[in-house]
């Protein structure tokens, strides 16, 4: 087995969220818009699904999704650390999630997502599509 294989095998998936510390940091370092604390707290309690990868006791990925439970869903921080990329990982975090959507959330919920650059290749393999009468819109507070 090679070492990046090995490396890959011992990389474990629970399903919580990361704590406020591994969030912040995850963000970070995958180049996702910085939370502050407060707003990592208050966001991360509210947490419908989340993961995490973990390579032994440190946090390497995650993936969240966040929403009302009913009606509206919306699939957001899915992240793998750089080093780690490139591997599966990010499809082991959307394995997760498609999985969990598919065992709870009603037929007619709407499941959405702001995909950044090429990671669009990735969403794409669990259904997502680009809208063609919709526009994604945000403005950051
Ligand atoms: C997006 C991200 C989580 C993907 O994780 P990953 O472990 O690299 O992804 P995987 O190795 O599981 O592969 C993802 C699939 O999407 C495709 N893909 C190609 N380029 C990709 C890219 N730049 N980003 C994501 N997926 C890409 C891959 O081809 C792969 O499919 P394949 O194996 O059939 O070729 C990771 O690149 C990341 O953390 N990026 C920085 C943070 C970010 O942009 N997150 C997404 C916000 S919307």
């Amino acid at each position: 087995m090679s070492i990046a294989a090995a490396l890959v095998d011992e990389i474990r998936l629970v399903e919580r969220a990361p704590g406020i510390d591994d969030y912040r940091r995850l963000r970070a370092a995958t180049g996702l818009s910085p939370k502050s604390e407060q707003a990592a707290r208050r966001g991360l309690a509210k947490t419908s699904y989340g993961v995490s990868l973990l390579r032994r006791d440190e946090v390497v990925g995650m993936g969240r999704i966040v929403g009302d439970d009913g009606c509206f869903y919306f699939v957001v921080d899915i992240a793998v650390i750089p080093e780690l990329q490139g591997r599966g990982l990010g499809k082991r975090i959307m394995d997760a999630l498609d999985a969990w959507l598919r065992a709870n959330a009603a037929p007619s919920a709407h499941v959405s997502l702001f995909a950044d650059g090429e990671a669009k290749r990735l969403y794409a393999k669990y259904g997502f599509a680009q809208s063609d009468h919709s526009v994604g819109m945000f403005y950051r507070v």
